[in-house]
């Protein structure tokens, strides 16, 4: 099976991109690398231990990463995604495994040259593990087989700035050098789709695992009123899970290939991802966006896993 690393700040939405890694049972998962983000390094790595445990996965390496984005301040989602970044779920779940040895950007560095032209990178978060990584091995380029980042809006406005996309803002600096980095194969799922892949409550109604639904809920409950405030719907964005969902299976997205690049100097547009759509600039693409999301394909495949 494929061989991947997720890279994860786990939040509500990270959370449930692990759960339908882990239970696909079709990706190798080498191992999770953490950062901060939506929540800090260190409880972002501890929601990751969680939620393997609850999986039933412990033997999956947790590996620590950045602390904070390469040059700027941290800048956390708690409004969005609780205190905990769990929305409370697994609150009082005692939690008995440890994050590995090392660090992230070493351990991704690691894993793409024990297993040269293998391995996908799924990356969840702001970009600051793998743009640490490239910065020392620049021929991760030329070794990785693939890269998969939620992140950016291309066509659409952004949910942390009217133009940006969440980690695209925290990071822009790791993002843009992740873009310009060259990597044969860089795949953004961003907002334009993931929008469109809403779990509502009649999704989660759907889940005959009792432990599942009551997970799915109570982490989501909060996250639900939320983005009903902002969009007018009670759902929860399944941002991350659509990322893994892509390295599954092809198919539920559309993609086109384009230059894209990360704006990083602008007191209104930092963290913009500016795509060039009529190829102003004249560069060759060096993202496949994807443009288009077969809605109700991935959704059908998240609840059947998640209830396997
Ligand atoms: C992204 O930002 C985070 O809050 C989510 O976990 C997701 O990775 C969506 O913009
Ligand atoms: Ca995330």
């Amino acid at each position: 099976s494929k061989k991947v690393i997720l890279d994860v700040d786990t939040g509500v939405d990270d959370a449930l991109g692990i759960l339908l890694a882990v239970k696909s049972g079709e990706l190798d998962i080498l191992g999770i690398t953490t950062v901060s983000g939506n929540v800090s390094l260190a409880q972002a790595t501890v929601n990751t231990c969680k939620i393997l445990q609850f999986a039933g996965a412990e033997h999956i390496p947790v590996v620590r990463g950045a602390s904070k984005p390469l040059l700027r301040q941290e800048h956390f989602e708690h409004r969005v995604h609780g205190k905990d970044g769990l929305g409370g779920a697994l609150r009082d779940m005692p939690l008995h495994i440890e994050p590995a040895e090392g660090n992230a950007s070493d351990y991704i560095v690691d894993q793409v040259r024990r297993y040269p032209g293998e391995v996908t990178l799924i990356m969840t978060a702001p970009l600051t593990n793998l743009a640490a990584a490239l910065i020392k091995y620049p021929e991760l380029v030329r070794d990785v087989k693939e890269v998969i980042v939620m992140g950016g809006v291309v066509m659409s406005y952004g949910n942390v700035t009217p133009t940006a996309e969440y980690n695209m803002y925290v990071d822009p600096e790791a993002a843009k050098l992740v873009f310009q980095a060259g990597f044969p194969s860089l795949i953004l799922v961003g907002l334009d789709v993931t929008r469109k892949a809403l779990l509502t409550e009649e999704h989660i109604n759907k889940l005959n695992d009792a432990t599942m639904q009551q997970y799915v809920r109570e982490s989501t409950r909060d996250y639900l009123n939320r983005y009903y405030e902002r969009n007018g719907v009670r759902a929860c964005a399944l941002h991350d899970p659509l990322a893994v969902g892509v390295a599954l299976t092809r198919s539920v997205v559309t993609m086109k290939s384009y230059y894209v690049d990360v704006e990083t100097r602008s007191e209104l547009c930092d963290g913009q991802t500016v795509c060039d759509f009529q190829n102003r600039l004249q560069r060759e693409p060096n993202v496949q966006v994807c443009t288009e999301v077969d809605t109700d394909a991935f959704l059908a495949m998240f609840l059947r896993v998640l209830d396997a």
